[in-house]
């Protein structure tokens, strides 16, 4: 059985933990876009783990991790990941770990960038700074440094060379920054080089040779921040879908058997954008601290509201999910009343049509009452509060959707399989 995980809304959906938990039945595990934009938390006795860029499936013995061609490298953020997993006595070798050869690394001079433009930006977008876009915009432009170029010291060089001498005329005059030096680059990116060198490798070629097993596809961030069907520009700039699993990894001879969408049971963004269930006052607070909505990457706060149906129906489609992972339920346990968005104002015959425009999008609202009860603790489905279900059953009704799992608290075992 063979899956893909993304997230359905903007991120932080809870992807980390979910992975952590269907990994169990899973071989392969494989990452597929994005860089150390990403925060994945698997929380496991107590101690919590955040993957930038290592799947999260690497707290699991006899499993083999793999960062594909879609994802953007820091190598000094991965070696770091590496070391930090290894202190906790975490099995981290090129044996469970493998490096595309076509991923792209990101450069200092993306990460000054990343700043610089946002700086320069009237509209803004509340990037993490990690050099995520700059390195893809290299990428595409050709002149990009990939792991393969890395890990080779005369082709590293050369290109390195002719990026610094298109850049530093652009930092100086342009941008009013300063310009960098090909000597300090090349001494710490080659002391990476020959750190990671090991784990490096033909991931295709791998991934074919492990054909028969049993795969899990890690998504980062979610649908909404994807760079063609996001709510541009405010997004990442990666395809976050499903469909660049394939892409991301160069494994077409997979057969994917189920996409899994995870959700959390209200709504967060961290970054600017529009977000038409935001909820600015008391509730927005409330959310964000008892869901601790803090970016596990930057420590941003999160910016919180409610469940918005119209975006998760629109996200099903563009992944084609066929389950989807309901995360965070606690969080709702103590309110009187919720509010779900179950539509758009629209004037639109059509019931799957999607406004191009989100920041002009208009959430007609259904009230439910609440369960104020603690559902943490609870591990079978029939145990749930008899509100918390009927929540459970508007949104599976509303999106056609099954829901196959409900995740209750930040713990491993905190999640309640509904089905199967
Ligand atoms: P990801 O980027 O999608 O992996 O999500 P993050 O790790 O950035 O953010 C999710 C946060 O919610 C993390 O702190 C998780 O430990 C936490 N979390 C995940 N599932 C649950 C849950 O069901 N209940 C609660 N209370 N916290 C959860
Ligand atoms: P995970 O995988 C939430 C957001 C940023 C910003 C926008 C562009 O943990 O769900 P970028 O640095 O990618 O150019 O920033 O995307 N963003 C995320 N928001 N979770 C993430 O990852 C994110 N990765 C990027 O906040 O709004
Ligand atoms: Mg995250």
């Amino acid at each position: 059985m063979n899956s893909i995980v993304v997230g359905l809304q903007w991120g932080d959906e809870g992807k980390g933990k979910i992975i952590d938990y269907l990994c169990r039945k899973k071989d392969v595990i494989v990452r597929f876009q994005g860089g150390n934009n990403a925060g994945h938390t698997v929380v496991l006795n107590n101690k919590k783990f955040v993957f930038h860029l290592i799947p999260s499936g690497v707290l699991h013995k006899g499993k083999t991790c793999v960062i594909g061609n879609g994802v953007v490298i820091d190598p000094a953020v991965l070696l770091r990941e590496i070391s930090n997993l290894k202190k906790e006595g975490i099995d981290v070798s090129p044996k469970n770990l493998k490096i595309s050869a076509h991923s792209h690394v990101i450069m200092p001079y993306h990460r000054i960038m990343d700043g610089l433009r946002e700086k320069k930006r009237i509209q803004k977008i509340g990037t993490t700074q990690r050099g995520i876009g700059p390195c893809y915009v290299d990428k595409v432009g050709r002149c990009g440094i990939r792991m393969f170029d890395l890990v080779s010291p005369k082709k590293f060089s050369l290109k390195l060379k002719d990026n610094l001498r298109e850049k530093n005329p652009l930092y100086k005059d342009v941008y009013k920054a300063r310009e960098f030096s090909f000597k300090s680059i090349y001494e710490e990116y080659t002391r990476y080089a020959r750190l990671l060198k090991p784990y490096v490798c033909d991931v295709p070629d791998y991934l074919y040779s492990m054909r028969r097993k049993r795969f899990l596809f890690e998504g980062a961030q979610g649908t909404f921040l994807d760079i063609d069907f996001g709510t541009y520009p405010f997004v990442t700039s990666s395809s976050t879908v499903s469909a660049n699993a394939s892409l991301g990894s160069g494994i077409p001879f997979i057969k994917v058997d189920e996409i899994i969408g995870v959700a959390k049971a209200y709504t967060t963004r961290v970054g600017e954008g529009p977000f038409p269930t935001e909820l600015k006052g008391k509730l927005g607070s409330y959310f964000q601290e008892k869901g601790k909505e803090f970016g596990a990457t930057t420590g941003r706060p999160r910016r919180c509201g409610w469940l918005d149906l119209a975006l998760l129906k629109r996200s099903k489609i563009l992944n084609n999910v066929s389950r989807i992972v309901l995360t965070k339920l606690d969080v709702l346990d103590k309110l009187k009343q919720i509010e779900v968005a179950v539509k758009y104002k629209t004037k639109e015959k059509n019931p799957f049509s999607f406004p191009f425009d989100l920041a002009k999008a208009q959430p007609l609202y259904k009230k439910v009452e609440g369960w104020n009860a603690t559902t943490d603790g609870i591990r079978k489905y029939k145990d749930l509060p008899i509100n918390a279900k009927k929540y459970i059953a508007m949104i599976e009704k509303h999106l056609d959707s099954k829901i196959a799992y409900i995740s209750v608290g930040q713990m491993r075992d905190a999640i309640i399989e509904k089905e199967g």
